[in-house]
């Protein structure tokens, strides 16, 4: 199995890339799971990915607190797309499991000192916030890192937060910038795959009909989830944008792309976070991302239709 630290605002997407995982144990071991600030404050991120952790089955796992702010700007929020709490849609208890006392930068520094070089993936589904400070406070884990999977960023689908930049990257630029140069392998995950991958209503029902608790949770969250955009997304439903990460760990082969260069603006405030992405490889910088922009959505959400029904 592919050992991985989650690395996440929870978040709806958040929620169900998380369950993925979880319900996937041959495929992928998780480390741990650290909260940043994203789409809601951190302390509410910390409480949703113990909330899904118990949906799981798995109070076991272990999650950690990670920074509560952008390395530099003013924190940006998207409760206008997950709700008040994050998280909302389904009705699910406050958590009981224990958040641990360590900083989410610590858990990420010492596990990747602990294990094996080259033996554990990051996965993040939010700002890159916790993942640059842990580079900048310990560059010797950069070469231990396996890969870093994350979903953000846009080539031609550009912009969701602005017109030019997408969420995960915007809020927090100079975090993206210092992940996108250390020189780990780095599969991106853009809006340009997650675009394709709409909750249409077939696909939501699907997720009731499971029948158990997470099918029905996840239900309702992709029942609240951005419909507020369905101008947008037209009656087809709003994109899952996180899960695309973990889904990559199970079944690769379901995601094309290009192994490009990207490079993050961090001066422009109109383009701020924008990711450029050079596609066609006119500037002739070195190529540091493997930049996906086709999924097999069918394929997609039948694995998370039949992973949640293992919970
Ligand atoms: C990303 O932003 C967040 O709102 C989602 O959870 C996802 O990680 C999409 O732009
Ligand atoms: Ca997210």
């Amino acid at each position: 199995a592919r050992r991985i630290i989650i690395d996440t605002d929870p978040g709806q997407d958040d929620a169900v890339a998380i369950l993925l995982a979880l319900a996937s144990p041959e495929e992928i071991e998780v480390l741990g799971i650290t909260a940043v600030a994203g789409n809601v404050p951190l302390s509410l991120t910390a409480k949703n990915a113990r909330i899904v952790c118990e949906l799981a089955g798995r109070p076991d796992v272990k999650v950690f607190a990670g920074c509560d702010r952008p390395l530099s700007r003013r924190l940006v929020t998207a409760e206008h797309v997950h709700g008040e709490t994050g998280l909302n849609g389904p009705k699910l208890p406050d958590p009981e499991m224990p958040l641990q006392d360590r900083h989410g930068v610590d858990f990420i520094i010492e596990t990747l000192r602990a294990e094996p070089a080259g033996t554990v993936t990051l996965c993040p589904l939010g700002p890159l916030t916790n993942i640059a400070m842990a580079f900048r406070l310990a560059p010797d884990i950069i070469e231990r890192v396996q890969e870093i999977v994350l979903m953000g960023g846009a080539y031609f689908e550009v912009g969701n937060i602005t017109p030019a930049a997408e969420f995960n990257i915007y809020v927090d630029p100079q975090a993206a910038d210092i992940v996108f140069r250390a020189g780990v392998p780095i599969t991106v995950m853009s809006l340009d795959v997650t675009h394709q991958a709409l909750v249409t209503k077939e696909r939501n029902d699907a997720f009731r009909a499971i029948g158990n608790r997470a099918g029905e949770a996840v239900a309702a969250m992709t029942d609240f989830f951005e419909r507020f955009d369905l101008a947008k997304y037209g009656s087809k439903g709003a994109p899952l944008h996180d899960p695309c990460v973990t889904a990559y760990l199970i079944r690769p082969e379901l995601f094309t792309g290009r192994h490009i260069n990207v490079e993050i603006e961090t001066r422009s405030e109109l383009t701020m976070g924008m990711t450029v992405a050079d596609w066609w490889g006119v500037s002739g910088r070195e190529p540091n991302a493997m930049f996906m922009g086709t999924i097999d959505s069918d394929g997609f959400f039948a694995l998370i239709t039949e992973r949640l029904a293992r919970l």
